[in-house]
């Protein structure tokens, strides 16, 4: 079977990567990663300065005890000081480089523009294969406006780019008017890869305590369609990778991404929940879906349920939402 995949200009041996999480906090943690077989490693986020605080604090509040997902907690730093520090980060990377031989991409979450460029400039020069642009951004001013949440997406891709050399992913969130428009605009500005989608840690109230909570769960495979429906969309259209990014736990996500068009697909709950070496179990069950299904390679399946080019997505879009609205009413679970 082969499984060799293009993604932004890597030859990856398949098309399984580990996305950004505390797994890949250490260098012996990204060896574990490669021993399981995935085809590329993104770093943990790098913060910048004035995050480094808030990373801390969020490391700080998972290693709560009373969290829902105890097997992540092994994860995270032992300390707060040591985290997201950029010497650390820089060491992490450049031995991490040196020590497997799947490309190692590093993961800038910047504030200032000095912040994403010089910081692009150093993971660059530390080994990293490429750079991923966490650009974790949530608009609370209700002031901003749509097209300035935008630019900005624009502005930090631009900085970087001409910073360096290596190929640059840019990881965005989902919450945009235009999905579409966003993806051809970070196109256009020369991004090599759109890693989609984000996940935001969203705080919650709890009744009882009379406080709002942190929130940080892993996914579930329900939670793969918005980013699904966007990459099958999308496919054919951008001259970018696209890379997808939520809710695979089993072999099956991995193909049901692949066949929606994505290059690559990332995973870091389900990495988190069964162990590292969860990638072997992902890219077996993957093998012996395609050689079931007839395939020997991934291009051959590769977008083969993505959108059609010339289709129209909206109405695309829209045939499925009727569809899926006259099943619900068949089954007897509509109201019409
Ligand atoms: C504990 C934890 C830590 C994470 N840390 C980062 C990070 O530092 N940078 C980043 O871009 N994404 C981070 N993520 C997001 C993941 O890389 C991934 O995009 C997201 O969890 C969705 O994929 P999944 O469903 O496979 O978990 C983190 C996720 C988890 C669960």
């Amino acid at each position: 079977m082969d499984l060799s995949t293009g993604y932004m200009g890597l030859e990856l041996r398949n098309p399984l990567v580990a996305s950004a999480s505390p797994l890949s906090y250490t260098v012996d943690g990204v060896r574990r990663l490669a021993d399981a077989g995935v085809g590329a490693v993104v770093l943990f986020s790098l913060f910048e300065e004035q995050l480094r605080e808030q990373a801390a604090r969020t490391a700080r509040l998972v290693d709560d005890p009373a969290e829902s997902f105890p097997e992540a907690l092994g994860y995270f730093p032992p300390s707060a000081e040591q985290d997201a520090g950029p010497r650390r980060y820089l060491s992490v990377l450049e031995r991490a480089a040196a020590a497997v031989d799947v490309p190692v991409i590093a993961s800038l979450n910047g504030v200032t523009p000095e912040g994403w460029t010089d910081y692009a400039r150093a993971m660059q020069d530390a080994g990293a294969g490429a750079i991923e642009l966490n650009i974790y951004y949530l608009p609370g001013d209700p002031h901003t406006s749509g097209r300035d949440v935008e630019q900005r997406h624009v502005d930090v891709l631009h900085r970087v780019k001409a910073a360096v050399t290596v190929p640059v992913a840019v990881k965005l969130g989902p919450h945009f008017s235009s999905t579409g428009e966003m993806a051809l605009s970070l196109d256009e500005a020369g991004a090599d890869a759109l890693v989609l989608f984000n996940r935001f840690l969203q705080p919650d109230i709890d009744p009882e305590a009379l406080a709002i909570v942190p929130n940080l769960t892993l996914s579930s495979p329900a939670e793969a369609r918005l980013a699904r429906t966007w990459i099958a969309l999308l496919r054919g259209r951008l001259a970018a990778s696209l890379a997808a990014t939520t809710g695979v736990e089993g072999p099956a996500d991995v193909a049901a991404y692949l066949l929606a068009g994505a290059d690559v697909v990332m995973t870091a709950s389900a990495l988190l929940r069964h162990g590292p070496e969860h990638a072997a179990v992902l890219l077996d069950g993957l093998s012996a879906w395609m050689a079931r299904k007839g395939f020997r390679t991934v291009d051959e399946l590769r977008g083969m349920l993505s959108v059609p080019s010339g289709a129209e997505g909206a109405a695309y879009e829209r045939a499925g939402y009727v569809s899926a609205l006259r099943g619900a009413n068949a089954g007897g679970h509509g109201p019409w």
